[in-house]
């Protein structure tokens, strides 16, 4: 960690003393964004985004605080202590690490790496599309898979797509927008049946959040293993810390060399140091966790309660089937003040919803069912 204390910054600058006074007789708000009827007032509703709605962890707030006297620096032992703090909760070495600003520049790293006319890489269509879009930018193709009838990875037509010029395999898990998830059984074989020269990108940005979370789900053995796989992770998700982006990627050094020549830097001062801190809070993990899953439960609960069909939430979104055309149902619900997600083809008729806090969520069901009523798609109770 830093050598520069605090108290020698807050010595020299009176105004962060007192901050950091205030900040110390200040309780913290843990969910700063409550909604309720009174939305209007204090702007849309957004669970458009998969953002955080709950906050995030107070302990990482205070140490950034702290931390804001120092950044007239490079990050340097920050960023070591980042990466200590990750090789620490992965149990892999620092050499296995990336970090980046989120976990999107690994996502377009690794496609830069990749790509060349004449290679392709597979991806579930609809998925995340960041890594593909800078695959297909880059020259390469992008061989887009339909997901099964459950809205999950098909991981035999995957494997039967591969061919001698397959660089990558993309596998996001859960998988957004639907949050299906793969069984890690199913995963851990199919990974060791794809030929050792491809590349599996297992893109656990919302892992945590699934039914038995990393520990029964995650890739990283794979990794550790020294297979040709590549796990990244964000602290924009569930750690609710989107805005300062954090994110890192792990993989066996050689895939990482690889990625180097395309890295533009990690993660400022403060990310470093709020993402280290929240590692570190397992309280305020334990509690957002516990708040996503309840939360996105309720949700499930009053949709299976309307007889309304959606996909296995595993993430912090649910995907549901709304049967009305999604610009439509957008466009409804904006004029409710409320921003759900944007068309995801061809499942066009579904929207993405992002879980909000509780209130959020219930103001979000309530007019959910008023316009799935006055779409005819609900009967009037
Ligand atoms: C599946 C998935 N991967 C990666 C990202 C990138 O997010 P970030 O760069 O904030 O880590 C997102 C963001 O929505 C995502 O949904």
């Amino acid at each position: 960690m830093s050598t520069h204390t605090t108290e020698s910054h807050a010595g020299r600058f009176p105004r962060l003393a007192t901050l950091l006074a205030f900040l110390a007789a200040t309780p913290f708000v843990w969910s700063q964004h409550e909604f309720d009827d009174a939305a209007d007032e204090r702007g849309p509703i957004r669970i458009s985004g998969n953002e955080n709605a709950f906050g995030y962890s107070p302990a990482a707030m205070m140490a950034m605080m702290e931390s804001l006297g120092n950044i007239n620096r490079y990050a340097r032992d920050e960023a070591a202590a980042f990466v200590e703090a990750i090789s620490a909760k992965e149990r892999v070495p620092s050499d296995y690490i990336i970090t980046t600003p989120g976990s999107g520049p690994v996502l377009v790293m690794t496609a830069l790496a990749y790509a060349a006319p004449g290679k392709n890489m597979i991806t579930v269509t609809p998925g995340y599309l960041q890594l593909a879009r800078a695959f297909e930018q880059a020259g390469g193709e992008v061989k887009s898979i339909p997901l099964t009838d459950d809205h999950a990875h098909d991981l035999d037509a995957m494997k039967e797509a591969i061919d001698e010029d397959t660089v990558i395999v993309y596998i996001c898990n859960p998988n957004n927008p639907t949050g299906t998830i793969v069984d890690p059984d199913k995963l851990r074989a199919f990974i060791r049946s794809v030929p050792r020269d491809i590349l599996v990108f297992v893109d656990e940005a919302y892992l945590e959040l699934a039914d038995g979370g990393l520990e029964a789900n995650s890739m990283i053995g794979m990794v550790r293993q020294g297979r040709n796989v590549l796990v990244s992770r964000t602290f924009s998700k569930v750690y609710g810390m989107a805005g300062l982006r954090a994110g890192y990627g792990i993989a066996p050094p050689e895939v990482l060399a690889k990625l180097r020549p395309f890295h533009l830097g990690g993660p400022n001062l403060l990310a470093c140091v709020g993402a280290t801190a929240a590692l570190g809070d397992e309280a305020a993990f334990a509690e957002n966790v516990e708040r996503y899953r309840a939360t996105r439960e309720m949700v499930t609960e009053a949709l299976d309660d309307m007889g309304v069909k959606y996909a296995d939430a595993h993430g912090s979104f649910v995907f549901i089937h709304t049967g009305v055309p999604i610009e439509r149902f957008q466009a409804r619900m904006e004029e409710r003040n409320i921003l759900v997600g944007r068309p995801f083809p061809p499942m066009l008729d579904w929207c993405r919803v992002s879980i909000g806090t509780e209130e959020e969520m219930m103001t979000f069901l309530r007019v959910f069912r008023e316009i799935m009523t006055e779409e005819g798609r609900l009967a009037s109770r």
